[in-house]
């Protein structure tokens, strides 16, 4: 009998937060009582259908040594690389020394530290019988503008909200076929800024699960304070 498929975290982590702009990358700044990282991989770690975690870091890190997670059985580092794209292809190819291609990889930004526990249960449970993968996202609330230039201030015209979703992480894809989609869009150059579009590329359709909005990735210095105040919600809710 074929074994069930596990279930592996890949954390990309090497970026430097050019956007936050503060000098320890804001994947390392405090938030609460630990590191915004630590909040990061603690919802995986302390799930029992999680087989382990990759952890893709910028050579130069000085700050991963300091975190709860740097001595854990189930938390292994890799080198990152230029893009989050390189990041998850380095992982990944370290992890296809221990997982078999039909198991499943959950992405997960290192910078997105509010997922719930209810979340990922809904996506795991979306995978069961599932061909392609799926995603946390939400529906757009917002009216949706495009602009008749790149970063012009015109409005070009209005995009109908109905069919649009935030994509948010984790996404969950079969280790193989996420292997070959990332390569793909690497050997056609394309710029992909999540791992869903990357299937996408290759003619799969990924699931969307909607998601909690509160599952915010820290761009801005403003977002992390946002991020403390939906952690303190959780924790009155007892969703974490
Ligand atoms: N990331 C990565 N390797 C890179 C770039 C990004 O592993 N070369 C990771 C980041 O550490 C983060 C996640 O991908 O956890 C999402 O990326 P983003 O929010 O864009 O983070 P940064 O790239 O660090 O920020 P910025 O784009 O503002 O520089
Ligand atoms: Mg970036």
């Amino acid at each position: 009998m074929k074994a069930a498929p596990k279930h592996w975290v890949v954390l990309p982590a090497a970026g430097a937060g050019r956007r936050f702009g503060s000098a320890v990358p804001k994947q390392y700044l405090p938030l609460g009582d630990r590191r915004v990282i630590e909040h990061s991989i603690a919802v995986f770690i302390e799930h029992p259908l999680i087989a382990g975690c990759i952890v893709a870091l910028s050579p130069g890190d000085e700050w991963w040594q300091e975190t709860a997670y740097v001595d854990h059985p189930a938390v292994v580092r890799v080198p990152g690389g230029a893009e989050r794209f390189d990041s998850v292809a380095n992982a990944l190819a370290a992890l296809a020394n221990q997982a078999a291609a039909d198991d499943w990889v959950l992405v997960h930004d290192a910078a997105r530290p509010c997922l719930t526990t209810a979340d990922l249960d809904r996506l795991l449970a979306a995978l069961i019988d599932e061909p392609v993968g799926a995603l946390l996202a939400v529906p757009m609330h917002d009216t949706v503008k495009s602009a008749e230039e790149a970063f012009g201030a015109r409005v070009e015209r209005t995009l109908p909200r109905q069919q649009l979703w935030r994509a948010f992480t984790p996404q969950a894809f079969r280790l193989g076929q996420l292997r070959d989609a990332l390569a793909y869009c690497r050997a056609e150059r394309m710029a992909i800024t999540d791992d869903a579009s990357a299937m996408e590329q290759l003619g799969l359709r990924p699931l969307l699960i909607e998601g909690r909005a509160d599952n915010i990735k820290i761009t801005r210095p403003e977002d992390l304070p946002l991020a403390e105040f939906f952690l303190e919600q959780q924790r009155r809710q007892e969703q974490r």
